[in-house]
This record gives structure tokens, C-alpha cells and sequence, in this order.
């Protein structure tokens, strides 16, 4: 009953058959750089929802090193990847990157601390994805059950977080960012 909507969401995150299609423009080393790594995300984030919907087989290896290209690509590398001067068209990135230059920085910070946390569960689940990893039916975004039962911190903290549930977010976290920082195409 989740799967669907988290499909949705991942194919409208990344978009990358829409993209092709376009003509390519010219933009700087930076811009291509930073395009390159959100792409690698998407990948990376294609084959995790790969892997909880079942579509892919489960491997452990391969799990964390789709957290991991998530990781190092969020944070601090993510926000230094859009300097000043490097916003507005030809790039997607809107200039007021540098206008909320906090907001942009907590969603990429945010970002890596939930693929920390992925990367994490794998090394605890060599053979499979265990039933603590599966979000727990009724486990809605944002008001979690083991919250509740945890008195609302353990929400906070996603390596107390199913991994399924980690990975929700951490999609909510692209689509969040995009929402404000990056310029609709179709
Ligand atoms: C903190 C903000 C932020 C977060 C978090 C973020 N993105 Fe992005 N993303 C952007 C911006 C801004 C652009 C436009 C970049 C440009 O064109 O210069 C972009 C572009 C993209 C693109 C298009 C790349 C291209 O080829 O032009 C994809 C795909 C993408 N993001 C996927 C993801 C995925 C998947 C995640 C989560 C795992 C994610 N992004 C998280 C801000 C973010």
C-alpha cells in the first residue's frame, strides 16, 4: 500500500528520462559536476527502493554503497557545490540558494546524517533485510510509532529508525530541497 506513492517519488526525484530529452546547454565544470552527483543520488536511491520493494535482490555490499554515494555527495561536499556565482539557467539551481544559504545547508546536512544512518544498518544486516529494518505498518511520515513509544526523541534520531523509514525521509529531503531550490523543467 506504501510502495506505490514511494515509487512515484522516486521516479519524479529523478527524472532522468525527462532530462535526456533536452538539448544539451553548455554549463561550467561546477554545474556539470554537481548535475553528475545528484545523478549518482538518484541511481543510488533507485536501487535502495530497488532493493525494499524486492525488485532487487538483497545484498548487503550493494545497499551500503548506494548509502554511501548518498553520503559523500550530501553534507558539506553537496553545499560546496553551489557557489554564488554558479546559479540561475543554464543550471536548474535557483539563486536563492544563496538567499536561504541555512535552509540549503540543513537539508543537505539532514540528507547525509539519514544516508549515515543507512550505511549503517547494512553493516547490521549482512544477510537480509531484517524485520527491524521494515517500517512498521501505521508508521506514517512524521509520527512514527517507535516515537511515540520512545516519548517523540527516538524519532529524531534515524539510527534508531527503521531503515525503511530512514529512507522515507531521506527521499522527503530531496523533494523538500527541490521544491525551493530547484527550477521546474519538463
Ligand atoms: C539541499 C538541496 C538538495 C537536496 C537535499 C537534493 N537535491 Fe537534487 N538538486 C538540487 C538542485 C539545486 C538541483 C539543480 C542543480 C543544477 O541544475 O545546477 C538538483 C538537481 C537534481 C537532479 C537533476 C540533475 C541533472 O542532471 O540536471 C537530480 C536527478 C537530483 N537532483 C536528484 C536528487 C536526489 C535523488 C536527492 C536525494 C537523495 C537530491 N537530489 C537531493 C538540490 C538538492
Amino acid at each position: 500500500m506504501r510502495r506505490v506513492p514511494v515509487i512515484a517519488a522516486v521516479i519524479v526525484i529523478t527524472g532522468l528520462a525527462a532530462r535526456t530529452a533536452l538539448p544539451e546547454t553548455a554549463v561550467s565544470p561546477v554545474v556539470a559536476e554537481r548535475q553528475a552527483s545528484m545523478k549518482a543520488m538518484a541511481n543510488a536511491a533507485k536501487t535502495i527502493s530497488g532493493i525494499f520493494d524486492g525488485k532487487l535482490p538483497y545484498d548487503a555490499a550493494a545497499f551500503k554503497a548506494a548509502a554511501e554515494t548518498i553520503r559523500q555527495r550530501s553534507g558539506g561536499a553537496m553545499v560546496d557545490e553551489f557557489p554564488a556565482g554558479s546559479l540561475g539557467a543554464p543550471s536548474a539551481a535557483k539563486v536563492e540558494v544563496d538567499q536561504f544559504r541555512e535552509e540549503f545547508a540543513a537539508l543537505a546536512h539532514h540528507l547525509e546524517s539519514l544516508a549515515a544512518a543507512l550505511s549503517s544498518a547494512a553493516d547490521n544486516a549482512p544477510n537480509g533485510i531484517t524485520e527491524s529494518m521494515r517500517m512498521k505498518s501505521g508508521m506514517a511520515m512524521g509520527s512514527s510509532l517507535l516515537g511515540k513509544r520512545a516519548g517523540g526523541t527516538a524519532a529524531a534520531d534515524p539510527s534508531k529508525m527503521p531503515a525503511e523509514h530512514v529512507f522515507h525521509l531521506m527521499l522527503q529531503d530531496c523533494t523538500n530541497c527541490h521544491a525551493k531550490f530547484r527550477e521546474k523543467r519538463q
